[in-house]
């Protein structure tokens, strides 16, 4: 039988219950399991993430820093909120204990041999749930040969995400001709955003990125896009996120960098400390001596 209530509870009649918005922008009317998961890649504190790109492979094979996942790769893992990557390495490198939340690719298709754009939906749901994902990743080719076929990837995703809770990031990918400019990523993150996704994947621009920002509703985060040197790319992500990014998904100027432990650290650095990218580079610089 239940003890009958006592005497002297405490109900804290003065003190009303919290209700707080939540952090990210744009997604305050989504439902709690898509919030928690949300707010395992981007740090609540902050508002921030810092997510390693290492999803590479599935249309370009091993290339360059990702020849062995296990050797490059694993030793980054501490230093970064979330891993961007595929199921396939998820399953086969990845140990299970880890922490990190895990944003995994949903779309694939042709190899570097073929058209790029002409991707499907390559992961269901139920899978992405089963490997405890925090979002699925799919390709959009605003202006490329199958722009509408990827579109509707990224709606069927959302669709399937919403009913389960599983956010979808969609990330901009850019054709070799086209040009990369803020009125064209302006054009794609809003289409993205319009059609659903949770948050969204670009490129900077020096020119006009704070009108990429403003104009698109939902989070943005960033490529790092070709090797520079690294000076350069802790500029690109102190900028970008001056200019209103909400983090950096980076990849080859991280693992293609000559200390990538170092290179990690000083982004890290940016991301979430707020550093100068001068004063990340000093860190860059003795960390790099450290590890070699
Ligand atoms: C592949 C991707 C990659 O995750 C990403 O764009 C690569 O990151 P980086 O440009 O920093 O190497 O989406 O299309």
């Amino acid at each position: 039988m239940p003890e009958v209530d006592k005497e002297g509870k405490n109900f804290h009649l003065e003190i009303p219950q919290k209700s707080e918005l939540f952090f990210l922008k744009g997604s305050n009317e989504l439902g709690w399991g898509m919030k928690n998961r949300m707010a395992r890649i981007f740090n609540p504190k902050d508002g921030h993430t810092l997510m390693l790109a290492f999803d590479h492979g599935y249309f370009q094979g091993p290339t360059t820093g990702l020849e062995r996942i296990d050797v490059n790769i694993l030793p980054l893992v501490p230093y970064v909120d979330t891993l961007m990557l595929t199921r396939g390495i998820l399953r086969s490198i990845i140990p299970p204990a880890t922490t990190k939340s895990i944003v995994m690719r949903a779309s694939g298709g042709p190899s570097i041999l073929k058209e790029l754009s002409n991707e499907e939906i390559a992961v269901s749901v139920e899978e992405s749930i089963r490997m405890n994902v925090s979002a699925m990743a799919v390709q959009v080719f605003i202006g490329g040969e199958y722009e509408t076929k990827s579109l509707l990837n990224m709606s069927k995703l959302v669709n399937i995400g919403t009913q389960y809770g599983m956010p979808t990031l969609a990330v901009t990918a850019v054709g070799k001709d086209m040009v990369r400019d803020a009125k064209y990523f302006r054009l794609a993150t809003r289409i993205c955003a319009e059609m659903g996704a949770q948050f969204v994947k670009t490129y900077y621009v020096e020119e006009g990125f704070e009108t990429v920002t403003k104009s698109c509703p939902v989070p943005i985060v960033i490529a790092g896009g070709k090797k520079r040197p690294e000076l350069d790319a802790l500029k690109m992500a102190y900028k970008a996120l001056q200019e209103g990014a909400s983090g950096v998904d980076m990849g080859r100027n991280i693992f293609q960098s000559e200390s990538p432990i170092a290179m990690t650290r000083a982004i890290k650095a940016v991301v979430h400390e707020n550093k100068k990218p001068e004063e990340a580079y000093e860190m860059y610089q003795e960390l790099k001596n450290e590890y070699n």
